[in-house]
């Protein structure tokens, strides 16, 4: 079996509501970290490892997914299906039946990932990625026994194992797979209201099939504010050597502190700009001192210290300036002056 035999289908139909104001107009996966949206890192780790297919399972906002593809990625085959209704992964995956044939690559529109993808496209067994955090209980959890998968169950309350599901799965043979998922929908097998991805794949393992768990390190979520920052931090961090530092154009009296990403065409003037901090094209920076933060095609920045900040594309934030005439032994302390004068 050859990695170009595989199809790779990636669901991005969600709405994303952990990022609420972004996703009111943007689907998740077209928001930025690093360079590029987030579906660009997907697609770049897919087409490195060798993957020719691939299905887009779309929904929420999914012309857009759609133009952004077509446009970044034109030599790319991409196959979309459309989910009309929320009705869960498993429900999205089962939407592509008709399209994909063969062995099978799923790999969740939010999973930006460290690992190499070919230990999930080479050898002859399913397997599915883990890793061990803290508190499973918002993944879903497998239970392992003699190097197999046992058990799986979809965000339980109480885990019997602190071992996540984290994104991406694969299946020599789709049909199987396929089978479980029509078992779900025949019979409306929901858990908390959805059709479950992990449910079919449950019932694959009762009946004997079986995956292996891939355990995998380095993988980034960008579900809410925190974790896209965090996952922007890693992409541009590795990134550093070069890639990602863009000279900026039209800089003038601005201090780059790496690792950063400025988009060409992205205009910064009398600023300080990093760690951390990615700048998408058109955007215009001027007398802000910004660290740990995403500031999206467009926008506009001045006279503003910021840190730890998600700025939608097009958005003005204007800080203060102020312009003062001060004597000699004046003071003059904005806020609650929690510095006592004469220290
Ligand atoms: C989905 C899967 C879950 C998995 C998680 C990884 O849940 O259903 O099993 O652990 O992705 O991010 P979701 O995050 O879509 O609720």
């Amino acid at each position: 079996m050859k990695k170009s035999d595989f199809t790779a289908v990636v669901p991005v139909a969600g709405a994303g509501t952990r990022l609420r104001p972004h996703t009111y107009t943007y689907p998740k996966v077209l928001l930025t970290v690093g360079n590029k949206p987030i579906i660009g890192h997907i697609l770049d780790d897919l087409a490195a490892a060798g993957i020719k297919k691939i299905c887009m399972v779309t929904g929420y906002l999914g012309d857009k997914i759609k133009t952004y593809v077509s446009s970044a990625y034109p030599g790319l085959d991409v196959d979309y299906v459309e989910q009309p209704e929320p009705k869960g992964l498993g429900h999205a995956i089962w939407m592509t039946r008709s399209r994909v044939t063969g062995p099978m690559l799923v790999m969740l529109g939010d999973t930006i990932l460290s690992a190499d993808l070919s230990k999930f496209l080479g050898g002859r067994e399913d397997c599915i990625a883990v890793k061990e955090v803290p508190d499973p209980r918002r993944f879903g959890v497998v239970e392992v026994k003699n190097g197999y998968i046992s058990a799986m169950v979809e965000k339980p309350e109480k885990p019997r194992t602190n071992l996540a599901i984290v994104g991406i799965y694969s299946f020599r043979n789709s049909s199987q797979l396929y089978g479980s998922l029509q078992r779900l929908v025949d019979s409306g097998t929901t858990t908390r209201g959805e059709i479950q991805f992990t449910d079919a794949m449950a019932m694959m393992v009762r009946r004997g099939h079986r995956i292996k768990p891939v355990k995998i390190e380095g993988w980034y979520d960008c579900g809410k504010p925190e974790t896209l920052l965090e996952t922007n931090r890693f992409i541009l961090g590795r990134g550093a050597g070069g890639t990602m530092r863009h000279s900026v154009p039209k800089a003038s009296g601005t201090l780059i502190v790496p690792p950063v990403y400025i988009a060409p065409g992205a205009e910064v003037r009398d600023s300080i700009i990093g760690p951390h901090v990615s700048v998408g094209p058109g955007c215009r920076i001027e007398r802000s001192i910004i660290s740990d933060s995403i500031i999206n095609e467009e926008a506009q920045v001045s006279d503003i210290n910021l840190a730890g900040s998600l700025i939608g594309p097009s958005a003005v934030v204007l800080g203060r300036r102020y312009k003062l005439n001060v004597g000699e032994n004046s003071e003059v302390i904005f806020g609650t002056g929690d510095i006592a004068p004469g220290t």
